[in-house]
């Protein structure tokens, strides 16, 4: 066996401990999980390339013509609302020789290849093959891009590069249960979230399934709004976990939601819900605002992370009506988000240190136990142990 294949059969045994383990005697993963090459590539092979992952918003392809581009495990995407009034998610690579067709977001009624200017319908089927004469090139029957399955839910725009996925919505009936209250289908981006954290995907992600961090990452307003010791885990499913933060009105950052918290009642009414859906997304809720981020692994010391401060309509509008107001939101998402991306830097470093332990698990650290399972169930399932 080589020295790689060992490594990554011992992570794999270790992953498999989570299933039966204890959470409330739970350690932290070893720090080789998050360095190894070889698992990085498990993780790509059946989690990425197989599970739904979450690119965008439907906002973004709200009308016909708008199109957004993305990244899913090294492949490009374009997602499109072509005339025939559907969202599609295709590759874009081009079908001549391979450029990327296109780049960012816009609306157009073709996209055109910028190498040597081959243009498609926003259905995927080649349109235009400019001094050529080649009909079999220019027959859309034969020569599109490749499409993907997509859906959306809640406003989320999912795509899978599995073959025939699972359809996704019924596997997230709970989460969209304790996500209702909310209402985000229709949710604008206030601020958009598109950065590098230097550090692997995994440990990027878990800054988000807790909230016992927030006072260590986040003192000032948002930890007096949101203190380590509202934290409380609620339910996993294998799909997505969910735990809560309790509010503190009394703060700067709290009082101006009291008024949305009072409209919803319920649990909501004092404790806002962050829920994860495996493998990368996370929705942190406020009663007047949601931030959504999505992870995706660029290797194994790097992470996109993409997503955006959701609002409600109404809230837009009076956002982008009150002077100041849009910069000043931006700047507090991009110092929270600074905050825990910084956590990386000295993460990822010690990640090779012979003298890093796993230490014991906080109990408002549970969902990441939930989320090292999940890892087990994908990259060492049962019916593989067997063999
Ligand atoms: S690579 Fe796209 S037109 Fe040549
Ligand atoms: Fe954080």
């Amino acid at each position: 066996m080589l020295k790689s294949e060992m490594q990554l059969d011992a992570l794999t045994n270790t992953l498999r401990s989570y299933r039966e383990c204890d959470p409330s005697v739970a350690r932290a993963m070893p720090m080789e999980m998050y360095t190894s090459e070889a698992l990085f590539d498990l993780e790509m092979e059946r989690i990425f390339r197989q599970e739904w992952i979450c690119i965008g918003r439907t906002e973004q392809v709200d009308h016909v013509g708008a199109w957004f581009t993305a990244d899913v495990a090294g492949e490009p995407i374009v997602v499109t609302h072509a005339e025939d009034g559907q969202i599609r998610a295709m590759s874009s690579v081009c079908r001549h020789r391979y450029m990327a067709i296109a780049s960012g977001q816009g609306t157009s009624r073709r996209l055109q290849c910028p190498y040597h200017r081959w243009s498609y319908a926003l259905d995927g089927t080649l349109k235009g093959t400019p001094l050529m004469e080649t009909p079999s090139a220019a027959d859309g029957s034969i020569c599109r891009l490749p499409s993907f399955s997509v859906e959306t839910w809640l406003g989320f725009v999912f795509v899978s590069l599995a073959t025939n996925p699972e359809p996704l919505a019924p596997q997230l009936d709970g989460a969209a249960r304790t996500l209702a209250p909310y209402a985000m289908d229709d949710w604008r981006i206030a601020v958009a979230v598109d950065e590098v954290w230097p550090g692997n995907w995994k440990l990027a992600l878990e800054t988000a399934l807790e909230g016992y961090h927030l006072d260590g990452l986040h003192p000032g307003p948002i930890a007096d709004m949101l203190p380590s010791r509202g934290a409380k885990f609620i339910e996993a499913t294998d799909r997505w976990s969910c735990f809560r933060l309790a509010i503190n009105f009394e703060s700067e950052f709290g009082a101006p939601t009291k008024p949305f918290a009072d409209a919803m009642g319920g649990d909501d009414a004092i404790a806002s819900p962050t829920v994860s859906i495996h493998p990368h997304v996370n929705i942190s809720c406020s009663p007047a605002a949601t931030t959504w981020l999505t992870f995706h692994p660029i290797d194994t010391g790097h992470t996109r992370v993409r997503g955006a401060y959701l609002v409600p309509p109404g809230e837009f509008e009076r956002m982008h009506q009150t002077e100041g107001e849009v910069e000043m939101t931006t700047d507090a998402i991009n110092q929270l988000n600074r905050e825990d991306s910084s956590a990386m830097v000295g993460l990822q470093r010690n990640a090779r240190s012979r003298f890093a332990e796993p230490g014991l698990l906080n109990e408002r650290e549970e969902a990441l136990v939930h989320f090292y399972r999940y890892l087990a169930d994908k990259l060492s399932p049962d019916n593989e142990d067997q063999q």
